[in-house]
């Protein structure tokens, strides 16, 4: 199945325009969009809404850009594991640095309530059971301000950066800068297709725990069909945002249960809906499940990646944009009314990350999301 591209661009245009024309204090209105941007905003949310995932064209995030990040982070995770654990801070629960591989725990491995889900599957949409921990590594780069007071105090390590690495923080943030910026017009987005205010989601994620979080998977080593090398999983935050990969390999689950590999198009991203934005929606977008496994398509990849003597490290350009953990998570505006907004009682952002990782015995041993 083709996911619809969105492209931001007419919405950016027309934003810049009316900030342009010197109202730069008011909201841009649903009057000020025309009724072709309020059909994109409603495609956005439906997509959202029917796929879990959606995928867009953001100009100001080029596949130049992707491809830069893409670079570094091979470059990195191709060292050598002695040298990747000098990033690596356990005593912090590697909220910071590199998390090696075999640390991080897929939910349907240690969730017995999912496998009995996955089981009652028809078999050609179940997932691949992980046997174990993933064998992926990752790494952990905090991106955006923080709250200079908060009922959920993260450590305030410092961001770890790579010896030989001189141009590692200018590409964190850059790239992870221009991530926030189209998560942040797809939010609005969303919130206008669903009929809430412009900023009914933006204005909760303002200073949230937003991370970006690249993982890296050895194909060269991992690379059998069926590996896998994310297991079947929701996110828990709000909105999780990748650049295109250049091994496919990603599965996402359709609303209806149909099981769907997804393609990136060059220099698009894709977007998944998370948790959070299930809980503001009533469950109207439920949280996209997905899963990440060695599948023909990426041993084609890996092919020719081999052919052209390219590394074989699947780097996945991970960004996980959350709800300021201050913030009250409840259904907004009209899904309060739904029948099952009493399955989303209201309660802080950070109390809902805290009690979702410790549904997954992960709380205290890492502070962020499993995927
Ligand atoms: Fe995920």
């Amino acid at each position: 199945m083709e996911l619809p591209v969105i492209d931001l661009g007419p919405y950016l245009e027309c934003s810049a325009k009316f900030i342009a024309d010197g109202a730069p204090k008011t909201p841009l209105g649903l009057d000020d969009l025309g009724p072709e941007l309020r059909d994109l905003c409603s495609v956005v949310s439906e997509t959202l809404r029917d796929t879990g995932a959606l995928l867009i064209k953001d100009p100001r995030c080029s596949a130049e850009d992707n491809d830069r990040f893409l670079d570094m982070m091979e470059k990195y995770f191709e060292k050598s594991d002695e040298f990747k654990r000098q990033q690596e801070r356990p005593h912090l629960h590697y909220q910071v640095g590199v998390t090696p591989e075999g640390v991080e725990v897929p939910r349907s491995f240690v969730d017995e309530e999912l496998q009995n889900m996955i089981n009652m599957m028809p078999e050609e949409f179940r997932p691949s059971i992980p046997m174990g921990p993933d064998p992926k590594w990752r790494y952990m780069w905090r991106v955006g301000p923080r709250p200079p007071s908060t009922h959920f105090q993260e450590l305030n390590s410092e961001p770890v950066i790579p010896e030989g690495f001189p141009e590692w923080k200018d590409t964190m943030d850059s790239w992870g800068s221009k991530m926030i910026s189209a998560i942040e017009v797809v939010a609005e987005m969303t919130a206008i297709g669903f009929g809430l205010p412009k900023d009914a989601f933006t204005s909760l994620m303002i200073r949230g725990p937003h991370l970006l979080a690249p993982t890296g998977s050895d194909l060269g080593r991992y690379g059998d069909e069926g590996m896998v090398f994310a297991g079947y999983h929701y996110d828990l935050n709000f909105l999780t945002i990748h650049g295109r990969s250049r091994f496919p390999g990603l599965n996402i689950w359709l609303r209806n249960g149909r099981k769907v590999e997804v393609k990136v198009p060059v220099g698009c991203l894709i977007f998944q809906a998370g948790k959070e934005l299930e809980w503001l929606t009533a469950g109207e977008c439920t949280a996209g499940m997905h899963e990440v496994v060695v599948t023909k398509q990426t041993i084609a990849a890996i092919e020719s990646a081999r052919l052209k003597n390219q590394s074989l490290w699947r780097v996945s350009s991970t960004l996980f944009a959350h709800i300021a953990s201050d913030a009250m998570l409840k259904p907004l505006g009209h899904f309060a009314e739904l029948p099952s907004s009493s399955k989303y009682p209201a309660m802080c952002a950070g109390e809902f990350v805290e009690l979702e990782l410790s549904a997954i015995n992960l709380k205290g041993k890492k502070k962020q999301e499993v995927s």
